[in-house]
């Protein structure tokens, strides 16, 4: 049947093209950087506000817990998923081997949505610090264009939120990567400002704030972990390097797994100091840790932490604007896009259609939609995704055993189960209305693929696909 027509791993591997025989220089520690270094942004400095004081509460703590362990499970499929197939486009190119095109089709656009938000998340937390850093110098922006449409409050527009984005994707058109010496400078940075807050906050912590600690029982805290899932996403940056790795059997584990582990630590002892230090009812603010400092009384501190969080957030936006830049390309060069989307620039070799493309979605939802709401479908459309990997990696198991895999996920299929089911149960705890916007999110994705993917799809025939790969690989 055409619409479960499969990728084979030997087309897969020459569409990638050159990017087989990549140097191999990256050990866990690197990994685990990596992996920090995509993980640490708007989670854990803006959206343990929204959490704790609207679901949560103090046992915000418990949904850390919760959700850390669901991407664990993720993470290690993953991981075997990339260390078979090294082509760019992530879960959307790992259903096209094993599910098909449909699905392929259909995971891709969840990922647009997971991206697209994502990136629009996360400039929204940019911007409050940013608006937060600013303050602290008597520069105060005009309320109305201070954050996302909500004429109730007087806001309408997210203006910084709009420039970051714009200076990003300005950046990502000269073709410029993030280096990994920058990543391992701001991974330190960021995780010093979150010690910072954990050791001086400690110090203003009343442990009368901690009751009650499930204010909204134990339904708020699975609520509270489906929202802050958020805080973890961005770690299949280190299973998309499974290629560079000396030992990936050994390494890749140990840094998703490390790098989950410490930013789940993290956020545990932020969290508890957080709603330590200030009731958590208060703590629906747009920059909750610094927000805490200044209840405090810790001006300069505050300054401090704003300053490495925003630097923080900076590198986590950029690598989710690259991540969708790289999903709009594997898509057109799949032909269910247009094509012309995927052309590059003579000049830097940059896709720079994929990039406006990126631009205008993550610029358009930053600037309108709140920010509690961007986060539950870029978590909805996310926990899809590890869905989806999670099963394929034990149906590949059965119907390709023989490709080589440089990483195996221990324990198949328990280790697949237990990610369906806790994300799975992640994505029960979402609001209606979540559910609502994703359903038709797919449905105006399933008119755009049989009105026009499906006809162009460069696998749909044979002879297409070999000409157009001929031309890829000249
Ligand atoms: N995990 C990323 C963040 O918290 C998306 O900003």
């Amino acid at each position: 049947m055409k619409l479960f027509r499969k990728k084979s791993m030997d087309f897969m591997l020459r569409q990638a093209g050159g990017k087989s025989g990549l140097q191999k220089a990256l050990g866990a520690f690197d990994l685990t950087m990596l992996g920090v270094g995509a993980v640490i942004g708007t989670g854990i400095f803006v959206l343990t506000g929204v959490v704790a004081a609207k679901f949560s509460g103090p046992a915000i703590i418990l949904s850390f817990v919760f959700s850390g362990l669901a991407c664990a499970f993720a993470a290690l499929c993953y991981a075997e998923f990339a260390s078979m197939i090294p082509a760019s486009g992530s879960a959307y190119t790992y259903s096209y081997t094993t599910f098909g095109e449909l699905f392929a089709w259909i995971l891709g656009w969840d990922l647009i949505l997971e991206y697209g938000l994502a990136c629009s998340v996360v400039a929204s937390g940019w911007s409050a610090y940013f608006q937060e850093l600013i303050r602290g110098f008597g520069i105060t922006l005009p309320l109305a264009i201070s954050s996302a449409y909500n004429p109730a409050n007087g806001t309408y527009v997210d203006v910084m939120a709009v420039v970051i984005v714009f200076i990003l994707s300005a950046v990502l058109l000269t073709g410029v990567k993030q280096s990994s010496r920058i990543n391992d400078i701001v991974v330190v940075v960021k995780i010093a400002v979150v010690l910072l807050f954990i050791a001086v906050g400690a110090f203003y912590v009343k442990p009368s704030n901690w009751s009650p600690f499930m204010p909204h029982g134990f339904g708020g805290v699975m609520q509270g972990a489906a929202t802050a899932f958020l805080a973890y996403i961005g770690f299949d940056a280190v299973s998309s390097a499974s290629e560079e790795v000396r030992k990936p059997q050994r390494d890749m584990p140990i840094g998703i797994l490390s790098s989950l582990g410490i930013c789940m630590v993290l956020y545990i002892a932020v969290s508890a100091v957080l709603t330590g230090m200030i009731p958590y009812a208060k703590l629906n603010v747009g920059d909750p840790v610094a927000f805490a400092l200044h209840f405090v009384h810790q001006n300069w501190v505050a300054g401090f932490v704003s300053l490495g969080a925003i630097l923080g957030i900076t590198t986590v936006l950029f690598v989710m604007m690259y991540g969708q830049t790289r999903l709009f390309f594997a898509i057109s060069r799949d032909g269910l896009l247009p094509k012309s989307i995927s052309k590059l620039t003579e000049k830097t070799k940059t896709p720079s259609r994929c990039i406006l493309l990126t631009w205008l979605m993550a610029t358009l939802f930053s600037a309108f939609i709140p920010l509690s709401d961007l986060a539950e479908l870029t978590n909805i459309g996310t926990l899809f995704a590890f869905i989806v990997v999670s099963i394929g990696v034990s149906v590949l198991r059965i119907t390709q055993p023989d490709i080589k895999r440089y990483f195996k996920v221990p324990c198949v299929p328990v280790v697949s189960l237990l990610a369906v089911l806790s994300c799975g149960y992640l994505m029960v705890n979402l609001t209606g209305v979540t559910w609502i916007r994703f359903v038709i999110w797919f449905a105006v994705g399933l008119v755009i693929y049989f009105s026009y993917g499906y006809r162009h799809s460069v696998l749909g025939s044979a002879e297409q696909s070999e000409s157009d790969l001929k031309k890829q690989l000249q």
